[in-house]
C-alpha cells in the first residue's frame, strides 16, 4: 500500500472571499487550504488544528490588526510560518512584522504561482529546521554527558563561571593553548530547554571561511542568488537561532569577513545572499581561540569593534602542566573513555611522577592520546615508566651533580647506549641523553649549557636542534 504524505496546511486568513476561492482552485491540488476571514476566526482554526503555514492579510482593519495578531498566532502555534500579505508598500509595516516573528512577506496583486512559490519556500524551510533540530537532538545527547574534569582551583574557579555565563546570553570568548578544552567549555554553556533537550549548538571552523562559499555558508542563500544556487538554503546563524553559534579560532577568521560577521552579531539579523529581507534572529556568540586577538587587533589583522563586541565575557583555560594535580583525575577519566572492553590501567606512582612532570604541549588532546597510545601498546594494566613513550622518560629527574656523576634515568632504556649494540649510534644515543639533562637541568639556557659543558656554543645549539632538544621546555 502507498501511503501518501498529506497535503501541507495552509491558512489564508484575509477579508477577500474572491482571493479564498481563487487560491482553491489553482492551488487546491498541492495544498490543503483552509479559511479564515477575520483574525479571530483564523485563530479559532488554528485552536483546533495545526497548520503549517498562514497567509496573513496586513490590511485588514487599520493595519495593526495583522502586527497584532502575530505574536498571537505564533503563541498558539510557535512553527507556523506566517506570510504577511499586503497591498501596501510600507515596509516599515512589513519589517516589524519580521521581527515580530513573520516568516516571509508577498505583495497582493502577484500571481497564484507566486503564492505557489512562497509557500513551497516556507514548507522547505520548515522541513530544513525540523532535520537541523532533529541533527541537534541526537549531537545533544551525544554530548550530554560531557563534563570538565579536574578538582584544581583554575578547573573550579572555571566550573562557576560557566555557571554563572549560562545563564546570560552576551558573547563568551574563551582562551587557551591547543588542546585544553575550550570546546568542552562552550559545549557546557548550553542551556537545557524546557523540552529536556539542550539548546542548538553550531560550530564553525573559522579557518575554514577562507574560501568564497564563506559568505553562503555563514548567510545562507536564496534559489538562483547565484550559479548553483538551486534551493534556497538557511546559513550557520541560521541553524543557530535559538542556541548559540559557536567560532573556533577565531583568530584566523579573514578580515574581509570581519565586518559581514560584525554587523550580523551586533544587529542579530542576517540576509542570505540574494534576498533583500533581513531575517531577524536569536543567537548567542561563543568565540574560541588559541592566540591573542589583542596583539593583531593592534596589528592590524583583527578588527577592533569585532572584538570588543565579542570580548564581553571571557573564560581563560590554563595549560595542563599549570595544572599537574588535575593529572590523575584526567588519566582515570581517559582510562574509561578508551578501555573498550580492556582491564582498565592503572598508573604506578613512578610512572604518575614522570607524567605529572612532561609539559603536555599539546594539553589534554595529548594526555587523551597517550591514554590511546598504552592501552595499545602496554602488555599489562599496570602502567610503568618504561611502558611511558620516551619524550616522558627524557623529562629532568633530580639536578644532575656533575659531568662524572650522570645516570641514566630509571627506564630509559632505549636511551641507554649500552643497549644498542652499534658503536656510532650508541654515541649518538649518549650524546642525546646526556644533552637532554644538562639541558633541562639549565632550564634550556644554551649559553650557560655551553659554558658548563666547555663546548662552542654554536656546536652546541646544531646538536640539540638535530636532536630536537630545543622543542623541549625546561619546566
Ligand atoms: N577538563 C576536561 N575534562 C575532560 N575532557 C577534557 C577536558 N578538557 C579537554 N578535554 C578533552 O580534551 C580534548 C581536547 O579538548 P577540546 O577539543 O575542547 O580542546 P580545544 O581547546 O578546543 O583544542 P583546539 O585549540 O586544538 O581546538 C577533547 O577530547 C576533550 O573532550
Ligand atoms: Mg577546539
Amino acid at each position: 500500500m502507498i501511503v501518501k504524505n498529506p497535503l501541507p496546511k495552509v491558512l489564508i486568513c484575509d477579508d477577500d472571499r474572491t482571493l479564498h476561492l481563487a487560491v482553491k482552485s489553482a492551488l487546491g491540488k498541492d495544498f490543503d487550504i483552509r479559511s479564515a476571514y477575520t483574525v479571530e476566526e483564523a485563530v479559532l482554526l488554528l485552536r483546533k488544528s495545526n497548520s503549517d503555514i498562514i497567509l496573513l492579510d496586513m490590511d485588514l482593519g487599520n493595519g495593526r490588526d495583522g502586527l497584532t495578531a502575530i505574536p498571537l498566532i505564533l503563541e498558539i502555534q510557535s512553527d507556523i510560518r506566517i506570510i504577511l500579505f499586503s497591498g501596501s508598500t510600507d515596509f516599515e509595516l512589513v519589517r516589524n512584522g519580521m521581527k515580530l516573528g513573520a516568516f516571509d512577506y508577498i505583495q497582493k496583486g502577484c500571481g497564484l504561482e507566486e503564492l505557489r512559490h512562497g509557500f513551497g519556500k516556507a514548507i522547505e524551510h520548515r522541513e530544513l529546521k525540523k532535520r537541523t533540530a532533529q541533527s541537534q537532538r541526537e549531537l545533544s545527547q551525544s554530548t550530554r554527558h560531557l563534563s570538565l574534569i579536574g578538582k584544581s582551583k583554575s578547573i573550579e574557579r572555571i566550573r562557576r563561571q560557566i555557571d554563572r555565563a549560562r545563564t546570560s546570553r552576551a558573547p563568551v570568548l574563551i582562551q587557551g593553548e591547543t588542546g585544553t578544552g575550550k570546546e568542552v567549555v562552550a559545549r557546557l554553556l548550553r542551556k537545557t530547554l524546557p523540552d529536556g533537550m539542550l539548546e542548538p549548538f553550531v560550530a564553525v571552523d573559522s579557518s575554514t571561511i577562507q574560501s568564497s562559499v564563506a559568505e553562503s555558508m555563514l548567510f545562507g542563500f536564496e534559489k538562483g542568488a547565484f550559479t548553483g544556487a538551486e534551493k534556497s538554503t538557511p546559513g550557520l546563524f541560521e541553524e543557530a537561532d535559538g542556541g548559540a553559534l559557536y567560532f573556533d579560532e577565531l583568530g584566523n577568521m579573514p578580515l574581509e569577513i570581519q565586518n559581514k560577521l560584525l554587523r550580523a552579531i551586533q544587529e542579530k539579523e542576517v540576509l542570505r545572499i540574494g534576498s533583500s529581507r533581513p531575517r531577524q534572529l536569536d543567537f548567542r556568540v561563543i568565540a574560541a581561540t588559541n592566540r591573542e586577538i589583542n596583539g593583531m587587533v593592534s596589528n592590524g589583522t583583527f578588527k577592533d569593534d569585532l572584538y570588543q563586541r565579542i570580548n564581553v565575557l571571557q573564560i581563560d583555560l590554563p595549560p595542563l602542566r599549570e595544572r599537574p594535580e588535575d593529572i590523575s583525575d584526567l588519566l582515570e577519566h581517559f582510562s574509561r573513555v578508551h578501555a573498550e572492553g580492556q582491564p582498565p590501567l592503572r598508573f604506578l606512582p613512578e610512572t604518575l611522577e614522570l607524567i605529572e612532570k612532561y609539559p603536555f604541549p599539546g594539553n589534554i588532546r595529548e594526555l587523551s592520546n597517550l591514554v590511546l597510545y598504552l592501552y595499545t601498546m602496554s602488555e599489562s594494566p599496570d602502567v610503568s615508566p618504561l611502558d611511558l613513550p620516551p619524550k616522558f622518560r627524557m623529562q629532568a629527574t633530580a639536578p644532575v651533580p656533575g659531568k662524572s656523576q650522570i645516570r641514566v634515568t630509571p627506564g630509559m632504556s632505549d636511551q641507554d647506549p649500552l643497549s644498542e649494540p652499534d658503536f656510532y649510534r650508541a654515541v649518538e644515543k649518549f650524546e642525546k641523553t646526556y644533552l637532554t639533562l644538562h639541558y633541562q637541568r639549565l632550564n634550556s639556557n644554551v649559553s650557560k649549557m655551553a659554558q658548563e659543558l666547555g663546548m662552542d656554543r654554536s656546536y652546541l645549539h646544531n646538536k640539540l636542534k638535530s636532536y630536537g632538544i630545543h622543542q623541549i621546555k625546561g619546566r
